[in-house]
């Protein structure tokens, strides 16, 4: 990414939206405010979305971007935090959504300058509120310091915090992946972080490798490339060293089984994307 908003921000906003609008309850994440927040474009990124991949690739990128987010927020919701912080939030709408996790929370939204400022002016459009209890804060991770940014923007090291960094990782360089565990690793003991990753090849079964070719290429052609993609060892390896312990680092078929039991629709998530929990411990 450079100066430009973030394309991938929003075919992921679409997905979450479509899961509402095309599949069958019970959803998975119930997010009203993901299509109106992409405007009238998102039947365009549906087109693409459509035309790029296959339908079972579509269901499969569809669930894993409601699972990660849905896994997310159940830790969030499970722990006790004074504070979350978004990292590359992109189009995310939990600030709205969920009032009812709001209120205990100072929440920091972080994402690229570029990205956040299209989504405060979409927001504003729409006539969204922007809350006493959430604080913007644009942060290149790839040039900026986090951690100066959020102390800045009034973030409380001493107090326990939650982080998400949900479909980001794999956008950034080695060293600003490793920077930012870093700076999570050094707020309070027990603050949590949820992450997202593209596995290495390895680790892919038929239909996660078939999607990460296909969403490789799309990011790609949307101007941001992938470019971080380790195996699960490696990512762990990394976390410890920066000094996170791993708490959870569910397969897909765990996932699975929380979060889409019994569905008939085909909808289930994929290995082309990991999820992983990790502690700050004390
Ligand atoms: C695929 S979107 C994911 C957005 C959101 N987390 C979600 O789950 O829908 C990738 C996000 O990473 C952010 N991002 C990419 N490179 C970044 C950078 N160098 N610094 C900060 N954010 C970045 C983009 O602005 C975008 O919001």
């Amino acid at each position: 990414m450079d100066q430009e908003a973030s394309r991938t921000a929003l075919s992921t906003a679409v997905a979450r939206g479509r899961h509402r609008l095309q599949d069958d309850p019970p959803w998975v994440l119930d997010d009203p405010f993901a299509l109106p927040l992409v405007g009238p474009s998102w039947r365009i990124v549906e087109r693409r979305q459509d035309t790029s991949l296959p339908p079972e690739l579509g269901l499969a990128y569809r669930a894993g971007v409601v699972a990660r987010s849905r896994y997310a927020e159940d830790r969030l919701a499970a722990g006790s935090f004074a504070q979350y912080v978004l990292l590359g939030a992109g189009l995310d709408t939990f600030v709205w959504r969920r009032p009812d996790l709001v209120r205990s929370l100072r929440v920091f939204e972080v994402d690229h300058p570029a990205s956040q400022q299209q989504k405060r002016q979409r927001a504003a459009a729409l006539g969204l509120p922007e809350l006493d209890r959430v604080t913007y804060v644009p942060v290149d991770l790839e040039l900026d310091t986090l951690d100066r940014r959020l102390a800045d923007a009034g973030f409380d090291r001493a107090a326990p915090a939650f982080f998400s960094w949900l479909g980001v990782a794999m956008y950034l360089s080695e060293p600003a992946v490793e920077t930012t565990l870093r700076t999570v690793a050094a707020s309070a003991p027990g603050s949590e972080l949820v992450l997202t990753y593209v596995p290495a090849a390895g680790h892919l079964d038929d239909v996660g490798r078939r999607l990460t070719d296909h969403l490789r290429l799309l990011a790609d052609a949307l101007g941001e490339p992938q470019r971080h993609a380790p195996t699960r060892h490696e990512l762990e390896a990394l976390c410890r060293r920066c000094g996170l312990d791993v708490a959870d680092h569910p397969q897909p078929g765990d996932l699975a089984r929380r979060y889409f039991a019994g569905r008939t629709d085909g909808l289930a998530p994929h290995s082309g994307e990991a999820v992983l929990a990790a502690r700050v411990g004390g």
